[in-house]
């Protein structure tokens, strides 16, 4: 399990450690000028959401730091069958399980540098893992806006039917992902 702090490394050569949020962890810097409520989010509600047992955060740090510039947070979810590209042909018509990434946020001075796409990527290795004893069907996010939803899309991410901005990715699909990077490691 991906209980550890996962040490990960961008492509310019910085090491990044990521791991669950913690009271030691540092989030009074975090800025994210597009969408304050995501700092908000952090500085706020993500401890409390974790005891609560309502999600859990992840958030990158510098090796030698405990300032926080990129988190995310999974929780379980569900969606209708309905809101699928094929309208869920050959699925139960009950709702299925997702695994929901429910916030997602890099700071100001680190976008653009290979840490969203680093932390998405942890993202699928700890819903896959988890997945292997909850199932879920899909990964799904509700995108703050277009930008964040190109970002997904670019990612692999598709549109579901009920709005434009929630978003999914096979779990089939997650797990290809990760096996073809495990094959060229
Ligand atoms: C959206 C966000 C998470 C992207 O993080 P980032 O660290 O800037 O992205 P990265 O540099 O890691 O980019 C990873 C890949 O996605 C691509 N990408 C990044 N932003 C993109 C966008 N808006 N549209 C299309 N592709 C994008 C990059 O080109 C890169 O592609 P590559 O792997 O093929 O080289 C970040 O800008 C952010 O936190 N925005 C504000 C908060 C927000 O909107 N969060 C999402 C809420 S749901």
């Amino acid at each position: 399990m991906l209980l550890r702090a996962s040490e990960k490394i961008l492509k310019d050569g910085t090491k990044i450690l990521i791991q669950r949020l913690e009271e030691t962890h540092h989030r009074g810097a975090f800025t994210c000028s597009r969408h304050p409520v995501l700092a908000d989010f952090l500085n706020k509600h993500a401890l409390q959401n974790a005891n609560l047992g309502l999600s859990r955060t992840y958030v990158v740090t510098l090796p030698e730091s405990n300032d926080v510039i990129g988190f995310c947070s999974l929780s379980n979810g569900s969606i209708s069958p309905k809101v699928l590209p094929n309208e869920g042909k050959g699925l139960p018509r009950y709702d299925l399980p997702t695994a929901h990434i429910g916030r997602f946020a890099i700071d100001d001075k680190w976008q653009c540098k290979g840490l969203g796409g680093t932390l998405l990527f942890f993202a699928l290795e700890v819903i896959v893992d988890a997945s292997e004893r909850l199932a879920a069907y899909v990964i799904d996010v509700f995108a703050k806006d277009q930008v964040a939803a190109d970002f997904y899309m670019h990612n692999g991410f598709s549109p579901l039917r009920d709005d434009a901005l929630h978003l999914f990715l096979p779990m089939k699909h997650a797990k290809i992902a990760l096996a073809a990077a495990k094959s060229v490691e």
